[in-house]
């Protein structure tokens, strides 16, 4: 049977803030086969940052860990799984109001969620306490007209 996606890759990746960046690049490079504008690509950079260092810091606590990623391309759509297997969420309705945050005296603004829910078209939490916690975000990219096209290139052109 043929599968329901276009393209999909998996990267796994132990819990250490220095994989921050390279996950935030492997996506990136990743979503560039549907060709976004510079701004949709840093939404979902922006996005894949917040998620990832919330299993770092939140799921494992700084111990270490396993976060696994999954993204699949379909038409014009991608969809970011990333998932860490570390303490859980016990309220995820709170977890997800603005400003909320269980640890507020490392310096963290309780605005994670709300950045991956404004900068991708949807957003989802999956968490078992003691089980870990998966998060899937997905993001249409839009089509451009050749207006847009060669405004990209221009910006592109003059960096
Ligand atoms: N992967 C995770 N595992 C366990 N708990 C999590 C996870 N992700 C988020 N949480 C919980 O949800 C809360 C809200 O997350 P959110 O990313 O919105 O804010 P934050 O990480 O506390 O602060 P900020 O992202 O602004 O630095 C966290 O404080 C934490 O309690
Ligand atoms: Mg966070």
């Amino acid at each position: 049977m043929k599968e329901d996606f276009d393209n999909e890759m998996k990267l796994e990746f132990i819990s250490k803030s220095s994989n921050e960046a390279f996950a935030r690049a492997a996506l990136a490079a990743f979503a560039a086969q549907l060709d976004p504008t510079i701004e949709e690509l840093s939404d979902i950079k922006t996005a894949v940052s917040e998620a990832v260092t919330n299993c770092i810091i939140h799921g494992y606590e700084n111990k270490q860990g396993i976060v696994k990623i999954m993204a699949r391309l379909k038409e014009d759509e991608i969809i970011i799984e990333i998932s860490d297997k570390g303490k859980g969420i016990e309220n995820i309705d709170m977890a997800k109001e603005p400003l909320y945050t269980t640890k507020p005296n490392l310096e963290r603004s309780g605005m994670g969620f709300t950045i991956m829910e404004s900068f991708m078209d949807t957003m989802e939490i999956e968490s078992i306490v003691g089980l870990g916690t998966k998060i899937t975000m997905s993001k249409k990219i839009k089509p451009k007209n050749q207006e847009e096209e060669d405004n990209e290139f221009q910006m592109i052109t003059k960096q």
